[in-house]
């Protein structure tokens, strides 16, 4: 039999990878991979629960499973958090402002708890984000300034994809590695060390569907992909559309449009930490024009242009 290294083994064996490190950071992934778990066995619990209240009018049942599960997983990443130490402040997509520990904490983190929460009460692959930064103010409480850092400051990053199977991907600078749940001894074991993604690929993903709002760039992109006869795939979910282009090879697009220059996702909880693990694995994350993890954040819930995936379709998308 294969040895098994699970993900708390090799959390503490690459304790290292932070100079200076006190353990806190250690901790924290930790405190996410508990999260990750709980979410895990709500998330599939969630089918269960619209089949048994579908013939009570889908509509009403469906938004408030959806809803139910976007805040039962921010509360429960915010309270491991918060109970844990290391982190002294969180923004997240759920709370318009930032949630304050005043703990002393040296971290703060920026997270979409629940991605793709449309796809959750039809049996579809949602996501959790996060991204870990150093705190640089100094006062009593974290500020502004502490989650308006660019990109490139993240310490750590990763995601948690809830699909088929549970997998929680995460990059401390030093490569990427994922670990697969085993639902049976309730473990993360590593499965996909060192994640490289192919610099190019056969996938293209992008909601088509907004097609006469891009811009002609983009449109001729597209029109290029479907000449080259390359494979349009899209979930819906951000996290779980990345995954596999990771694994695979392949160009996620979210680009502005006319009514909506900046498009729809958010720079500090979903581009910049996927930003980070495409860099990572070999891949790059741009705005259309600029590398993602360099934009200097001026908002919150600041919205960005997406472009991220195999290095050489992303290019090509840049300049098309
Ligand atoms: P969230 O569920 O966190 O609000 O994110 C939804 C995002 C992202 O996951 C996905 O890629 C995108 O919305 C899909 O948007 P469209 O429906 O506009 O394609
Ligand atoms: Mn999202
Ligand atoms: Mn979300």
């Amino acid at each position: 039999m294969a040895d098994i290294k699970t993900l708390s083994e090799f959390i503490v064996e690459r304790q290292a990878d932070f100079p200076g490190a006190s353990g806190d950071l250690s901790q924290l992934l930790t405190a996410f991979r508990l999260a990750a778990k709980i979410v895990s066995r709500e998330a599939n619990k969630a089918g269960l629960m619209a089949d048994i209240l579908g013939a009570q009018g889908t509509e009403n049942v469906q938004g408030e499973q959806q809803q139910k599960l976007d805040v039962y997983a921010n509360d429960l990443f915010i309270r491991m958090m918060r109970t844990q130490g290391a982190v002294c402040a969180v923004a997240s997509e759920e709370n318009d402002d930032i949630v304050h520990f005043d703990n002393g904490g040296k971290y703060v983190v920026t997270m979409d708890p629940l991605d793709g929460s449309s796809n959750i009460d039809v049996n579809v692959s949602i996501g959790t984000i996060f991204s870990i930064y150093k705190r640089i103010s100094t006062g009593a409480k974290a500020t502004l300034e502490d989650f308006l850092q660019p990109g490139s400051e993240q310490v750590a990053a990763g995601y948690i994809v809830y699909g088929s199977s549970t997998m929680l991907v995460y990059t401390t600078g030093h490569g990427v590695n994922g670990f697969t749940l085993d639902p049976s001894i309730g473990t993360f074991c590593l499965s996909h060390p060192g994640m490289t993604t192919p610099p190019e690929g056969k996938i293209y993903s992008i909601n088509e569907g907004n097609f006469y709002d891009f811009s002609d760039g983009v449109r001729n992109y597209i029109d290029d992909c479907k000449k080259q006869k390359m494979s349009a795939r899209y979930i819906g979910s951000l996290v779980a559309d990345f995954h596999r282009n990771l694994l695979k090879g392949g160009v996620y697009l979210y680009p502005g449009t006319a009514k909506s220059p900046n498009g729809k996702l958010r720079l500090l909880y979903e581009a910049n930490p996927l930003a980070m693990i495409a860099e990572q694995a070999g891949g790059s994350a741009t705005n259309g024009s600029m590398r993602i993890m360099d934009m200097k954040p001026t908002e919150l819930h600041q919205r960005c242009p997406l472009f991220i995936g195999s290095k050489a379709m992303v290019e090509k998308a840049m300049k098309a």
